[in-house]
């Protein structure tokens, strides 16, 4: 199994992959699932884009490692994140030794889909709106279109959505969680038909969808987007194609 200490803002983050256990881990403050390959998309993602990354809000955080990441990977001036899981002192006790003190918001036993939760965190934290969203929650179809209804329209002109795992449906190494946590699920990958049809509807909503074999990065347009956004009822359908079958069970 790949394991990597990555410094990030003082702390020491053991990287791993999502999959596989270990007993032996090397001595680290805080773990993130991102593995060698998932961070170098990354790190090619934040480098092409300007100007910079200063506010960013993820959903999931887990063991508390991809935070301290990102806010390093981007020069981030506040990060928020979001999990429907107890809060885990430990990861807080991170946060405050390290160069986040006083830039970040922990924001535990938080579902993905609590609009008002949601909305209240980011009217508490980016007033002047966000640059950067990342979905690395549930991943499910449902969810993830979701709580991009909810936070898309938060995004200043230029921003990424970035929606992670989306191809748990396709992709060989989540064959045995896919069949465990996924079974019967609708494909969260039809996002990106989606996404590409709402832009096309709206090309000034959103300026690109991006796809790798990982994520769907979506590019806020210049137009301000209504709050709150349905992606169904703002798609043009001219072809005899039904949204409704599309979209599955929300
Ligand atoms: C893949 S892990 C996140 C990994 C982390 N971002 C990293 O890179 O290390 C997914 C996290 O999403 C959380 N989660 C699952 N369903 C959720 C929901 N409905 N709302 C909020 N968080 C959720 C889980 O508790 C879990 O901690």
């Amino acid at each position: 199994m790949e394991l990597d200490i990555i410094p990030a803002c003082g702390l020491n983050i053991l990287a791993k992959n999502a999959f596989g256990k270990t007993d032996a881990l090397p001595d680290h403050d805080l773990i993130m699932l991102k593995n060698r390959q998932q961070r170098r998309l990354w790190e090619q993602k934040i480098k092409l884009h300007k100007p910079r990354l200063n506010h960013i809000l993820e959903l999931g955080i887990a063991d508390g490692g991809s935070l301290p990441y990102i806010f390093e990977i981007c020069d981030a001036d506040f990060i928020a994140g979001v999990d429907i899981l107890p809060e885990d002192p430990k990861i807080r006790s991170a946060y405050n030794r390290s160069t986040m003190e006083g830039k970040f918001s922990l924001n535990f036993e938080t579902d993905q889909t609590d609009r008002a939760a949601l909305n209240k965190i980011v009217a508490d934290n980016f007033g002047d709106g966000l640059d950067m969203i990342i979905d690395d929650a549930s991943h499910f179809l449902g969810n993830t279109r979701a709580s991009f209804e909810i936070l898309f329209p938060h995004l200043r002109p230029g921003g990424l959505y970035v929606i992670e795992d989306y191809t748990w449906s396709h992709n060989e190494a989540f064959a045995m969680i896919a069949a465990k946590r996924y079974s019967g699920q609708p494909m969260t990958s039809q996002l990106v038909l989606e996404f590409t049809m709402l832009m096309s509807t709206h090309q000034k909503w959103i300026s690109r969808v991006v796809a790798d074999y990982n994520t769907i990065t979506v590019v806020k347009g210049p137009a301000k987007v209504p709050d709150p956004l349905s992606i169904k009822d703002n798609t043009v359908n001219w072809a005899p194609l039904q949204m409704s079958k599309l979209a599955g069970p929300q």
